[in-house]
Formats: C-alpha cells, structure tokens, sequence
C-alpha cells in the first residue's frame, strides 16, 4: 500500500480535506514564527477550545519576540495559569530573549538549540513559519500513521515514515493531520466513515490508546503549580503545600526544585 502513488493521492486527498475542512485557528497562517511559538508552547498540553483565548491574550500583551523578552518570571508566569506546566511559562520567555539577541534560526536543528524547544516544536516552526519540507512528529502523528501504515510505530520507524510520507507545503500537511486527528482519526472511535484517506488506510485498529494519565490530585505537579500560584498571589507557598495535606519535607523538596528552574527567585 505504501507505493509512491498511493502515497501522492492520500496527500492530496488530505491536502484537499484540509483546505476545505480546516479548523480557523488564529495563530495559523500567520507565517510568524513567533507566533508559532508561542501557539504550540501552549498547546503541548492543553485542548484547543481552552487555549485559544489565552493565545489572543498573550499576544495582545506580547505581541513580538522583543516585547516577550522583556517580560519578567512573574509576569508570564501570571499570564500562564490555567494552561499548566508553569516551566514552559518561562522558558518561552528565555527562547523569546536568546531570538531578539541573535534572531530566529530557521534550521530544525537551529530552532531546537532555544530554550524549551524540542524536536516537535522545532519542526512545527520550520515547517509552519519557514516551508522546511518536515513533519512535525508528536503522539497524533504516531497514531495516525501508525494507522496508515498498519502496525504500531516504534521511534525510529515512525522518522523514517514520518519524512518518507510528508509533502509540500509541509506546514499545511501537519496541520492536515492535527485536525484529522482531532475530529475523525481519534485515539478512541475513530470516524472512519467518510474519513477523507479511508482509502489509504491499511488499519484503523493498528494503535493501542495509552492508558489514561495518572490523576492530577496528589501529583507532584499539582503542588508545583499551588506553589507557584501562592507566590504569585502574595500568600505563603508552605501554607498552601499543607493546604493539599503534603509534608513540609515534600513542599521543601518542591520549592527548591522550583528555584533551580527559575519559577520562584531565590531567598
Ligand atoms: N496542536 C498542536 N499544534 C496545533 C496546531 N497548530 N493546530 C491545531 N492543533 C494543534
């Protein structure tokens, strides 16, 4: 099935569904770069519906690279609550700084050299903002062409069929496959009934859901994040730790870890 002309009609098919089924989301077609960014740091952990009004926010409030740069900890750390993952907060901001000083890369492997930047984000940029021919390989990419393909993908393989299969304009065909993702090719039921590649698709079957993320309450995330958010309101972070009944050694531990990464300023 993966013979080349196969491979050119389910893309077009994609290509096709796309332009015509897209989601209207305001950080695409933007060809900024920044934009980008700041879209898809926002995006690693949290839906669509939620984010797209802190985006328009955010870029209200920092509208470019160099008005990001200025910002400080507790600024974008307060612009941040609600999306989770305070880190990525600050590490935006510090890729935002190390781009007003030296400019954008516009390589993938310039683009993963800033700050929080890994391999996905890097090629969601390059091939979004830039045109670099790259797919931008995430957990919705392994699904999906897993599914194409007909068995499950380790890492390696997934690469290789990951950059064998992508096609121009490379930023629109990743796109393709967040939306198919999203609202037909789902990790449970998928819609394959008038799915736009159907055709292609050697194995709707060929993916096994991970089991469902551990629960927030009691996590070491969830103190991480009232620490912050004590600091941020003025309160005393040791009293909320408590306030989620964990040890003072636990909220010790956290808060230290938490200075180490630039989230809280040091005593
Ligand atoms: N999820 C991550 N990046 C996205 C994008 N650019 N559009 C829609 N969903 C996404």
């Amino acid at each position: 099935m993966t013979c080349s002309g196969d491979v050119a009609r389910r893309n077009t098919a994609l290509l096709e569904w796309y332009a015509t089924h897209r989601r209207d989301l305001p950080w695409r077609d933007t060809g900024d770069p920044y934009a980008t960014l700041v879209s898809e740091a926002m995006l690693q952990q949290t839906q669509v519906s939620r984010v797209i009004g802190r985006y328009e926010a955010f870029m209200d409030r920092w509208p470019d690279v160099d008005a990001l740069a200025a910002a400080t900890t507790d600024e974008v750390l307060a612009a941040w609550s609600g999306l989770g993952y305070n880190a990525r907060a600050v590490r935006l901001r510090d890729a935002a700084r190390v781009v007003a000083r030296d400019g954008w890369p516009t390589t993938v492997n310039g683009l993963e050299s800033l700050p929080g930047v890994g391999p996905y984000t890097a090629a969601a940029i390059a091939s979004m903002a830039f045109g670099e021919p790259v797919p931008a390989v995430d957990t919705n990419l392994r699904r999906i062409l897993g599914r194409w393909f007909g068995a499950a993908l380790d890492g390696r393989q997934l690469d290789r069929v990951a950059a064998r299969w992508v096609t121009d304009p490379a930023g629109d065909w990743n796109q393709a496959l967040m939306d198919l993702g999203a609202v037909r090719c789902r990790p449970r039921n998928p819609r394959c009934d008038g799915c736009p590649v159907a055709e292609w698709c050697e194995d709707p079957t060929a993916y096994e859901p991970p089991p469902r993320q551990s629960t927030f309450t009691g996590s070491r995330r969830e103190l991480r994040g009232a620490l912050v958010r004590a600091h941020l309101d003025g309160d005393d972070p040791i009293a909320a730790g408590r306030a989620l009944d964990r040890s003072d050694e636990e909220i010790d531990g956290v808060l230290e870890e938490l200075r180490r990464e630039g989230l809280l300023p040091n005593q």
